[in-house]
């Protein structure tokens, strides 16, 4: 690539944080809407000295070499980092950050949207209409599941987005427990939910969904051992990361009736989406949209921006990954 210590930006982000681009008076080597193929990628790196990219970009040792030594900084835009090789990142002295807190409430809401609209058949009735199925209102036609009758949440990951998912869901009634949390709640969240092992929840659950972060331990958490545990009319909802749900396991638990439906924004091979789930009536899936809400990206990209131009200019970053 013809620029050094460049900013390399793989991907345009929103109309406000390009503009802060911009203004950091370094040059700037730009992709395009789409994610960069990998020769783009290792070559739009090399001689940068900061790297603003999104989750679809793959950032391993071998990009971190490409880029070379003067990188600084990899910015990704997102709070899950699952795609960026932190450990070979540190070892070549280069932070890494993410955008922890400024997408919770977005992501919670469509978290609620999902629950809702699997509980209650909503994606399942609009394709019913959408082909023309002759259809009339009957007091067993199309009967879900009663959210608001004492059912339970199991929320798997009680950080920032899964207590937002809690606060809405308390809201609709819903009974709300969680496996066992590190963050600092407050007194009212506390004596609001029960915190219970993995298996329990999942054996306690009427809807179960999914808030951790992806790493080596949370690889299919959800597979066909812990699908085992879930009760059959029991619901998944998966906002997080697509990694975290063995695919295999949730389509044979589908098929066969184990589980009663699943809500599915992230995907194992993203951009990719089983066929299988395509064929189920009782999935409802979405395209990583959990974030997707116009001051939510703005505040990601615009964190981001500023997670980079702080290491550029020598102080800290903001929202370093933890
Ligand atoms: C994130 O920030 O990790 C989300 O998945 C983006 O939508």
């Amino acid at each position: 690539m013809e620029e050094q210590d460049h900013v390399y930006v793989p991907r345009l982000l929103t109309g406000d944080a390009m503009a802060e681009l911009a203004a950091l008076d370094r040059p700037l080597v730009v992709g395009r809407e789409e994610p960069p193929t990998r020769e783009e990628m290792l070559a739009g790196v090399a001689g940068a000295a900061a790297v603003v990219c999104t989750l679809t970009e793959r950032v391993d040792a071998a990009v971190l070499d490409a880029a070379g030594p003067q990188l600084r900084v990899v910015a990704n835009t997102a709070v899950g980092f699952d795609n960026v090789d932190v450990a070979a990142a540190r070892e070549r002295g280069v932070v890494v950050t993410n955008t922890p807190g400024v997408l919770d409430r977005a992501t919670a809401d469509l978290t609620m949207g999902l629950v809702l609209a699997v509980a209650r058949r909503i994606a399942e009735g609009d394709r019913l209409l959408r082909r023309g199925t002759p259809w009339v209102w009957g007091p067993r036609m199309m009967v879900g599941l009663d959210l608001s009758a004492g059912a339970t949440l199991g929320i798997v990951g009680f950080g920032r987005i899964g207590r937002a998912v809690a606060r809405r869901a308390r809201a609709f009634d819903l009974r709300v427990v969680a496996t066992p949390t590190r963050a600092a709640l407050d007194d009212d969240e506390r004596a609001a939910t029960e915190f219970l092992e993995l298996p329990e929840l999942l054996r306690r659950s009427d809807v179960v969904s999914l808030h951790c972060p992806l790493t080596p331990d949370t690889r299919h958490l959800v597979r066909a051992e812990t699908l085992a545990l879930v009760q059959p009319h029991a619901l998944l909802v998966n906002t997080a990361r697509g990694g975290v749900v063995d695919t295999d396991a949730l389509v044979a638990a589908l098929q066969e009736g184990r589980i009663g439906g699943a809500a599915l924004d992230v995907f194992e091979d993203e951009p990719d989406v089983d066929p299988r789930l395509l064929e189920l009536e009782n999935v409802v899936l979405t395209p990583h949209l959990g974030s997707a809400a116009a001051a939510t990206r703005s505040a990601m990209c615009r964190l981001a921006v500023a997670n980079a131009a702080a290491v550029l200019a020598g102080r800290p970053a903001p929202t370093p990954v933890p």
